[in-house]
């Protein structure tokens, strides 16, 4: 299109290889080129369109591109006061797992357990942030974050769980952590639960038993005594959806319980929901008018797209995906109970199969309306997109037969060190806008947003700094063009940690540590200058209203991406340009499914802007 509309190429036609998956000769059929996918094991070889199909079809129809506003980098910057954080959790960095008096949590029972976590790693020692307090604020100095996002570890200041045995040594070395931070001038965001339930709690029924709601309450309250002077953000639990579907559910991560796969992660969902409700409660009335802080809960959810954009059955799979992930939570803490999908299709599912009542347990009129609204912001997890089909999975009574979707992922959507991680930056401006809509345009904190590597060690992780130009890029747009409040973002995650049952092997760290050297060392990755720059700069300020101070770190610093630092892309080593190229193709069709099922038509000719913008990408 350059060629044809800025240098006067005549260019007469065009023909997009292949109309279909074929064979691909000395490769056979594993590489494949169509536009329609074809199911080589199938007799019948049916065909069916891929994304790229519906785009090629669009871009026929419009002789040319459409409206790339979308693709191209926006140039901005987020508004003063925005916190740029990052994030650990007190499991997967302290290790000192006996030290001091700390209790057993359901993780050290679980990576003790053969067989449970990748190469039977665990948190014993983890990154030795226990005893290296003053190195980890140096990591932080140097990233120049203005907050940083920590978790208390449970067990470790109350080692039964119960405010009746408190472990003053592990109280005492949280208040090392944070009046370190505040002396470095970061403030620090404290998650009060991130996954290290007491075993002794645990014991009791843990997150089954309504038991944990009144002592979490107990635990939250001792922590606002102790530590809310000096706190001014917390964050009651994180991801409610992994503890209750993994650790209650699918039984993949700790306390490891699987038995009853249709009913246990609901009632676990449940007592976490009322639980953060009660801590929320106790800050509101007996803290906040003094303390002055916020606090809040941190959900995660993937973005959904439907597989087929024209087709109604996976546009409404999208939507069940969105209920059944972010509205689970949600729902009841911003809007009042579960949502009506979820209580409709498991209810109906459970009577189906014989049961009394439904699966999913009901919330008295008293309790929903003590859980609405226990949110003064949105904490949001993000890492990744799906595209969503329907599928009926018979009278099976789990989780996913009560949602009946599958999920793959798009081809062209770069892969990470981790299976579940594809990195498609659009989608988070779309979860962005959705949270807006959907929850009533509350601030939203981004808690976490991070990549992986696994295998070989390389400091040069172009993916990370790719992944983190590209994603806080979206959020902006989310910000400045779609009016989403986002008043925060959190790189996931400081340094390379015990990534839960996955073990050492994907490190999601800015921060590489060495977990085969006694001394734990840190180093920092390529992607520490980039993401410093972007904190620095606070957005992405125009370079043609420059120079700009703030991008000085990352001239002199950043591991260069030029032809000896590719980027791995679908297998294949490009550099970031063609990367680019690769992300804006398949979310082109995105944008250009969303446009045509507004019914909008007149799409521009804008190729000419498109290719300014890309040169002047830093
Ligand atoms: C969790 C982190 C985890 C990260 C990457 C989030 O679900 O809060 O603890 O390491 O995702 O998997």
């Amino acid at each position: 299109m350059t060629a044809y509309e800025l240098d006067g190429v005549k260019v007469k036609g065009y023909i997009a290889t292949s109309l279909l998956d074929s064979f691909e000769w000395l490769h056979g059929y594993i590489y494949a080129f169509g536009l329609h996918y074809v199911d080589f094991n199938d007799p019948n070889r049916p065909r069916t369109p891929k994304f790229s199909a519906h785009y090629y079809y669009q871009v026929m129809k419009n002789n040319g591109f459409p409206e790339t506003a979308e693709f191209g980098k926006l140039w901005g910057r987020f508004a003063e006061g925005f916190m740029w954080s990052t994030a650990t959790a007190s499991y997967q960095i302290e290790g000192a797992w006996r030290a001091d008096g700390k209790g057993i949590s359901i993780w050290d029972k679980f990576t003790h357990t053969p067989g449970k976590v990748l190469n039977n790693d665990n948190g014993d020692i983890a990154c030795d942030s226990y005893n290296k307090l003053e190195v980890d604020i140096g990591l932080l100095k140097q990233l120049k974050v203005t907050h940083y996002r920590m978790s208390i570890s449970w067990p470790r200041v109350l080692p039964d769980g119960t405010i009746n045995n408190i472990n003053e040594a592990g109280v005492d070395y949280y208040h090392r952590v944070i009046d370190a931070l505040l002396a470095a001038n970061i403030q620090p965001q404290v998650t009060l639960y991130h996954w290290d339930l007491p075993q002794a709690i645990e014991d009791q029924g843990g997150w089954l038993s309504d038991i944990v709601v009144d002592r979490f309450r107990d635990y939250a309250d001792f922590l606002f005594s102790r530590f809310g002077q000096k706190v001014k953000f917390w964050i009651t639990i994180n991801e409610p959806y992994i503890i209750a579907l993994l650790g209650y559910g699918y039984g993949s991560f700790a306390p490891g319980i699987s038995h009853d796969p249709g009913s246990l992660h609901y009632v676990a969902g449940h007592n976490v929901i009322k639980a953060h409700a009660e801590a929320w409660h106790v800050y509101n009335d007996k803290y906040r008018a003094e303390q002055k802080g916020r606090i809040s809960i941190t959900l995660n959810s993937d973005w959904a797209e439907p597989r087929n954009p024209y087709k109604q059955e996976d546009i409404d799979a999208a939507k069940r995906y969105m209920d059944f992930f972010l509205g689970w939570f949600a729902n009841p803490i911003f809007k009042g109970d579960y949502n009506e999908p979820m209580k409709r299709i498991i209810r109906e599912r459970s009577l189906a199969a014989g049961l009394e009542k439904s699966r999913l347990p009901e919330f008295t009129p008293a309790e929903i309306e003590r859980i609405k609204g226990t949110h003064d912001f949105f904490g949001l997890n993000h890492y990744t997109s799906v595209l969503a089909f329907s599928v009926d999975f018979g009278d099976t009574q789990n989780y996913d037969a009560d949602r009946g979707v599958a999920v793959i992922s798009d081809r062209t959507w770069l892969e990470s060190g981790s299976n579940w991680l594809r990195i498609a930056p659009l989608g988070f401006r779309k979860l962005l806008k959705y949270i807006k809509e959907e929850y009533g345009d509350p601030p939203i904190l981004v808690t976490e947003n991070g990549v992986s590597e696994n295998g070989p060690v390389d400091l040069n992780d172009e993916h990370r700094s790719f992944f983190y130009e590209n994603y806080i890029n979206e959020a902006l747009k989310a910000n400045m063009t779609d009016g989403a409040n986002v008043i925060g973002y959190t790189a996931w995650s400081l340094m390379d940690n015990l990534e839960w049952a996955s073990g050492y092997g994907e490190r999601f760290g800015l921060f590489y540590v060495n977990h085969t050297n006694a001394d734990r060392p840190r180093t920092p990755k390529a992607s520490v200058p980039f993401y410093t720059t972007i904190v620095r700069c606070n957005g992405f300020p125009d370079p043609a209203d420059g120079p700009h101070d703030c991008t000085n770190s990352l001239s002199s610093t950043s591991a260069p991406i030029s032809e000896e630092n590719p980027v791995n892309f679908l297998g294949m080593k490009l550099s970031i340009d063609e990367a680019v190229t690769g992300l804006n193709t398949t979310f082109a069709l995105l944008i250009v499914s969303v446009v045509a099922v507004a019914g909008v038509t007149s799409l521009l000719i804008v190729s000419r802007k498109r290719s300014k913008k890309r040169k002047n990408d830093p």
